[in-house]
């Protein structure tokens, strides 16, 4: 009865999936849809021995412990020739038509430009995703794929029992522009381009954070023994068919001319699809044909790509200029006269850092190319020597802040220059006053960067301390802040000073000290006095903190005025430690073990497992060694650890005698 009914919601789920993802055409609304979501997770709960991993609630995604597994591809993914030209495209034509000696159709597709990955179903349900990785073995990363709602968890339709299907992961235009425009307000460092986004989001190890990505799939390539046609694209359409999102941009064609309209066509038509494209893929149609003109090493003989040309522009560099960023970051931007590329008018292009401008070999006044290609920020890619009447000054990297005169310093292995000044150079200290007011760290609302910028130009903020001394009446006299900001920047100062101690370290804003750093740190040493005087030796014995992790914690405290004002901190009432509550919750049943998580649970995340592996004294490793001392195996565990773990002789413990070990 319950199970037909959990069975009932999901197929229900899975519909109203493929309507939204795959067809674009949704048939009720999302507040109905999470409705049923939550009504099915809710039944999952209760009746775990129903526990299904291709349930549709499994793609809100979980916290991946540990690395990713190898896996070897059963067909290598080999990559394709690139062509740049009509010439080239010729070229591949007449050596199919003089390999073949017959008839053949070309299937035309467009080469989209994201991240490949290789599915495998069997019996019509997704059993494996694995990265390209060398093109022989690559990363398991089903967990994460499970999140994209365009890929089918189940086919439906006439789908061969066992298959694998090639596609690419993308990051469509819309969702990567907002990600960068979130990071940008983090001051986090910006992606270049949605492949890097698609291919650095795919390899997280929360794949929660990957369902929050709202990540896109298309899949343009079949592998299995018993394939339902002989023709590619007839194939495609049968994937269609069963639930895979395969581009409309495919045809099939007999001529060249055909080709050469097709390429034409998209070649301006892509700039209005929703995900990057950065050429197109020629196929040779019939796999009896594939099979006959076969491979070269590398790529096969009946495929190839043909690359649209990145858009180019000349202009002149008129100066450089630097930026300063939170962290001290400096980065050489370079000033253009204005000109037009892609559809914008181009100012600016980003130099990167020294060693990109040597190599350049940049003098002002020098004609430069531009070029947009894959990435939103244009870059210089040579210089015009030719055009060279006069030659200007040669650009060379500034040797102190622009914006305090510090004697700038390079770490070493770092490409970029950094400002050392971090309490007094004016981007810095603004800088460090955003993080802490963030929404992860204190969640300060009504401060935002101009906010803060006006206080600090104003002489109301120095330093993170003195957020906590700004009083109404000085607020309400500054311009542009009504009295509502002002009244809503003390309640929110106030309200901060619940924030839990982890956050509290985490806003400090110490080098390489992100969000989960700083929760080991609060975990470990539990209140600021004894992190203020942790020694290195005792930093590094901490779980993942580093000899580059520690010195630098070590830094910030040996600064006085860091001291000074953490003791500001302390006298506004921030939590300068960790809670009774989380206190409680360390034990030590686990302690001085090494723990592997592998497989799915039906009690607990894994996301909880891991932080009640923590919490109690373990250590939660990714990959199965002579040191493991047992896996928390759950259901599916995946076969290379299996393996491991009966070689090495580690034992296997389940869900429920883990948990009753910690008295749970
Ligand atoms: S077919 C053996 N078709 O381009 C043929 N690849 O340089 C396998 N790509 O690794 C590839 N769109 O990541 C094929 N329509 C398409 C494609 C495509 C993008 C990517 C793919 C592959 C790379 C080859």
């Amino acid at each position: 009865m319950i199970k037909s009914q959990i069975e009932s919601l999901r197929r229900e789920l899975e519909q109203h999936n493929y309507n939204y993802y795959v067809l674009s055409s949704p048939t009720i609304s999302d507040f109905e849809f999470d409705a049923k979501l939550k009504e099915l997770q809710a039944l999952e709960a209760q009746y775990p021995e129903f526990f299904d991993p291709n349930s549709p609630t499994q793609r809100v995604g979980s916290d991946i412990a540990g690395g990713f597994e190898q896996v070897a591809h059963v067909y290598s993914m080999l990559s394709l020739g690139n062509t740049y030209s009509m010439d080239e495209v010729q070229d591949f034509y007449e050596r199919v038509r003089k390999g073949l000696n017959e008839d053949f159709e070309l299937v035309c597709e467009l080469k989209y430009d994201g991240t490949s990955i290789s599915l495998t179903y069997e019996n019509g349900l997704l059993i494996r995703a694995v990265t390209r990785g060398d093109g022989e073995k690559g990363d398991d990363v089903t967990a994460n794929v499970k999140t994209i709602r365009s890929i089918p968890l189940r086919l439906h339709g006439d789908y061969p029992a066992s298959f694998e299907i090639r596609g690419e992961i993308l990051m469509p235009w819309s969702v990567f522009d907002e990600l960068n425009r979130e990071r940008e307000a983090q001051e986090e460092q910006l992606f270049a381009n949605p492949r890097n986004a698609a291919s650095g989001t795919l390899k997280l190890q929360n794949s929660a954070t990957v369902a929050s990505r709202k990540l896109d799939a298309y899949f343009y390539y079949l592998l299995g023994e018993k394939l339902p046609a002989e023709l590619h694209s007839e194939n495609l359409k049968a994937a269609h068919s069963w639930g895979f999102k395969i581009s409309e941009a495919t045809k099939v064609c007999k001529t060249l001319d055909e080709v050469s309209g097709f390429i034409n066509y998209w070649d301006v038509e892509r700039k209005n699809l929703p995900v990057a494209t950065d050429g197109i893929v020629l196929k040779v149609n019939s796999l009896n044909q594939q099979k006959n003109l076969g491979y070269t090493a590398k790529s096969p003989r009946w495929a190839i790509s043909y690359k649209f040309q990145a858009e180019k522009a000349v202009t002149r560099l008129n100066s450089v200029s630097y930026q300063v960023g939170r962290t001290g970051a400096v980065t050489p931007v370079a000033n253009l006269d204005p000109v037009q590329l892609s559809g914008t008018t181009v100012k600016r292009a980003s130099l990167h850092n020294a060693d990109i401008i040597e190599a350049l070999d940049l003098h002002i006044g020098d004609m430069v190319f531009v070029e947009k290609g894959g990435e939103i920020i244009p870059k210089i890619t040579a210089v015009d020597k030719e055009a060279r009447l006069l030659i200007g000054d040669k650009v060379r990297f500034i040797k102190n802040c622009p914006e305090c005169g510090a004697t700038l310093v390079r770490f070493e292995g770092e490409a970029a220059h950094y400002c050392p000044n971090e309490n007094a150079c004016p981007p810095q200290i603004k800088g460090k006053m955003e993080h802490f007011v963030s929404r992860k760290a204190m969640n300060i609302d009504g401060l935002g960067s101009e906010t803060i910028n006006l206080l600090y130009q104003n002489g109301l903020l120095h330093n993170i301390a003195d957020i906590y001394n700004l009083k109404i009446p000085d607020l309400v006299l500054l311009e542009r802040l009504g009295t509502k900001s002002a009244y809503n920047i003390r309640d929110g100062a106030e309200k901060s000073k619940e924030v839990p101690f982890e956050r509290v370290v985490f806003g400090l804003g110490i080098r390489f000290v992100g969000e989960t750093i700083a929760k080991k740190l609060a975990y470990a040493f539990k209140n600021i006095e004894a992190l203020e005087q942790a020694t290195f030796e005792e930093l590094i014995a901490v779980d993942e903190i580093g000899g580059r992790i520690a010195q630098s914690v070590v830094a910030y405290f040996t600064d006085e005025e860091n001291r000074n004002t953490i003791s500001q901190l302390k006298a506004f009432g921030l939590q300068m430690s960790l809670s009774e509550e989380k206190m409680q919750a360390h034990g030590s049943a686990l302690d001085g073990l090494s723990i592997v998580i592998s497989g799915t649970f039906s009690q607990h995340s894994r996301d909880e497992y891991k932080t009640m592996i923590e919490r109690n004294g373990g250590k939660n490793v990714g990959s199965v060694s002579a040191k493991t001392s047992f896996i928390l195996a759950g259901e599916n565990m995946g076969p290379e650890k299996l393996k491991k773990a009966e070689k090495l002789g580690v034992k296997l413990m389940d869900e429920s005698t883990f948990l009753s070990m910690l008295n749970l």
